[in-house]
């Protein structure tokens, strides 16, 4: 199976250090930020998991859970989130995935033989309230996520969703955002009273 935008999740039941997760359930009526690390114990990953656990005020206020995933077991998860708090002066509260048996990285997709067989890749799935995979990204073991980034697309998305509107490139919350091609001239000036540019008849822009 391949897991597409705009897909439906694939459900599946893991074990995790908060409790066994059946994960369309543990969504609820939440966004989620499902990520893979190579390995517990090692340095870049460990920076990872301090600053998802440092923004998690940033998580809550967009109604996004995280959660982690390795092919490390419980014991070592627990153990290394003493370390994370330690060493990233925070304080880790989000769920990790024990994904002994690499089922769930197999079915994600996380395995990439090239890097490793037996570790997963940087992995980020960004799934909405409707279970649908909204934003896919993979980096490799050897350079760490952009945290900025990633809360950046999400308020790309929600605030897509909210007003039937596109987001330029290197938007920020705050800037213009684009009017898409399948809102009409006379349906956008009705949607948009607070004025729309047009630079071209195929690119508008306005606020919101
Ligand atoms: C790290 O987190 O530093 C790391 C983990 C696996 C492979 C390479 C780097």
């Amino acid at each position: 199976m391949s897991l597409h935008l705009g897909s439906i999740v694939p459900n599946f039941t893991a074990q995790s250090t908060k409790g066994t997760i059946q994960f369309h359930s543990w969504i609820g009526d939440s966004w989620a930020f499902f990520f893979s690390h190579p390995a517990d114990f090692t340095p870049v990953c460990t920076t990872e998991m301090g600053r998802t656990a440092q923004l998690s005020d940033e998580f809550a206020a967009r109604n996004v859970k995280p959660i982690g995933l390795s092919t490390d077991s419980l014991q070592d998860h627990d153990k290394w989130i003493g370390d994370v708090n330690d060493t990233q002066n925070t304080t880790l509260n989000f769920p990790i995935i024990a994904d002994r048996e690499m089922m769930i990285a197999e079915l994600f997709g996380m395995i990439h033989s090239g890097e490793s067989t037996k570790q997963t890749v940087r992995s980020v799935f960004i799934i909405d309230p409707n279970k649908k995979i909204r934003l896919t990204m993979t980096y490799p073991m050897n350079v760490g996520r952009n945290f900025d980034e990633i809360l950046r697309v999400i308020d790309a998305l929600q605030l897509a969703d909210k007003h039937t509107i596109a987001t330029p490139a290197d938007w920020v919350p705050g800037e213009q955002v684009i009017i898409p091609l399948s809102v009409s001239d006379e349906k956008a000036k009705e949607k948009f009273p607070q004025g729309i540019e047009t630079i071209r008849p195929y690119l508008r822009t306005t606020t919101v």
